[in-house]
């Protein structure tokens, strides 16, 4: 395990606290898509309050690059952050990245560096202006329409992940329809675009989890839906990697383009499902 991995599992296990460096430190698990890849990466940034606001340092510890978390919010400002909570538990949020800009921003810093002379170490330490980003939680309560909107939003990328899906499909056929002849590397193309796939789900159910602690916050009646949802995406996530493992075997030489259809069909029946029910409950909470 890595020293990230790490730091994510002891906050994960004790309620956003984390010994050694970061002893004492308020920190938080933000999740972000790859800009290249879709995948989705967790990093631990220690934050400043200001309201409602979290602020997080793209330092890099006094690097002259910017932390791949930067780009990545610049290229989508949703993030998943995770918290310590009252409850005894760390619990993820749906949130979107705002970088501050101008006086704003070097007001904030000045005071992130005040309270904290290790970033005044690593300001000196390069000549990059280091961004400062608020990570603004949704907030359901205050903003009547917000509700439906995640919805929305959530609904568009199902038809995302099924259009990818049936592209899966469609390569597996031509695939088929090519018989004896099937290309030598159909298995390991159709790894490829399942990976792809994967990393667009995974990041799909990161990002729903988040809105999910939300939801159940607003809309209490939703509260066992959502727990049989969180199960689903687990059972998902174990499929495809089964089905992962069976490409990575096929790729390795033992073809057998029936199995992997049944593979993939298997998937589809059963996101689907998930889908539908995911949609009709949370359509029915936000009216
Ligand atoms: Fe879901
Ligand atoms: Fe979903």
């Amino acid at each position: 395990m890595g020293w990230n991995d790490q730091v994510i599992a002891e906050f994960r296990s004790n309620n956003g606290r984390v010994g050694g460096m970061f002893e004492g430190a308020p920190l938080v698990l933000m999740t972000t898509a790859g800009r290249r890849t879709g995948r989705p990466h967790t990093n631990p940034a220690v934050y400043r309050r200001d309201g409602d606001r979290y602020l997080v340092f793209a330092s890099n510890a006094g690097g002259d690059q910017h932390p791949d978390w930067y780009l990545n919010i610049l290229a989508s400002p949703q993030v998943t952050v995770e918290l310590g909570t009252d409850e005894g538990t760390a619990r993820s949020f749906a949130a979107r990245a705002v970088p501050l800009e101008g006086a704003e921003r070097d007001r904030l810093w000045e005071a992130q560096c005040a309270d904290n002379p290790a970033f005044r170490e690593y300001e000196r330490k390069t000549s990059r202006t280091i961004p400062v980003v608020a990570l603004e939680l949704l907030d359901l309560a205050s903003d009547p329409g917000a509700g439906a909107a995640v919805v929305r939003q959530l609904m568009g990328h199902h038809q995302d992940l099924r259009d990818q899906l049936a592209r899966l499909i469609a390569a597996l056929d031509r695939g088929e329809a090519a018989g004896a002849a099937a290309p030598e590397g159909l298995a390991e193309q159709l790894r490829k675009h399942c990976l792809t796939y994967c990393y667009g789900l995974h990041l799909h159910h990161t990002r729903e989890e988040g809105a999910f602690t939300q939801f159940e916050r607003q809309y209490p009646a939703l509260v066992p839906a959502i727990a049989r949802l969180r199960e689903e995406h687990r059972v998902v996530a174990d499929a495809l990697t089964a089905f992962g493992a069976e490409l990575t075997a096929a790729a390795d030489g033992e073809k057998d383009v029936t199995r992997m259809r049944e593979g993939i069909e298997r998937l589809v029946a059963g996101l689907e499902e998930h889908f539908a029910y995911e949609e009709r409950e949370l359509l029915a909470a936000v009216g």
